[in-house]
């Protein structure tokens, strides 16, 4: 067998040296395209909870759950638990800006909606929140995607995104799936 030269040694870099460059730019602008175009971008938002008294005090406690209407923001927040959402149903209105924000009382958990671009961890001891604008009407299904344990898939909640005009905030301002 001929021993390769000092030529082709360097011949042989520079391609893979050409191949790992082309690798790591189409990813790249595969990240920006998707940012750019289909509004996936990474989470930004770091905002800390105690996941111990989560569900005792402020705005995680069980009756500040679900959508809520407050002036123009339009918010539903969400406890995501090993292996049940609560509230299970969250009603959105279609073609408005909402935010969701979610939080953890115990392990890593992670949320997407299918066919939208909501799609985030759950991580104890943060809060995860996400804009975005719901276009289609009808039950998106919203699982958990983060494997958290043994019932880890039986985890998932439904987002029902109802016209803006069947959106209606009782007195108090709240929308649950419930009362429709
Ligand atoms: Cu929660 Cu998987």
């Amino acid at each position: 067998m001929r021993a390769d030269t000092e030529q082709d040694i360097l011949k042989t870099e520079l391609w893979w040296t050409a191949l790992v460059t082309a690798v790591v730019t189409a990813i790249m602008l595969a990240i920006i395209y998707a940012g750019l175009v289909h509004h996936i971008n990474p989470p930004s938002n770091i905002e800390t909870v105690d996941p111990k008294t989560l569900h005792l005090t402020g705005e995680f406690t069980e009756g500040n759950l679900g959508t809520r209407v407050d002036g123009s923001q339009i918010t539903s927040r969400i406890v995501a638990t090993q292996f049940a959402f609560q509230p299970q149903c969250i009603v959105m209105p279609a073609n408005r800006t909402v935010t969701l924000r979610f939080a953890t009382p115990d392990v890593i958990h992670g949320i997407l909606v299918t066919g939208t671009n909501v799609n985030t961890m759950i991580i104890p001891g943060y809060v995860s929140q996400v804009h975005t604008v719901f276009t289609k009407t009808g039950d998106l299904l919203m699982p958990c995607h983060e494997f958290c344990g043994l019932g880890h898939s039986q985890m998932w909640a439904t987002v029902r995104v109802v016209p803006e005009d069947e959106f209606k905030p009782g007195p108090d301002g709240r929308v649950t799936c419930d009362a429709r």
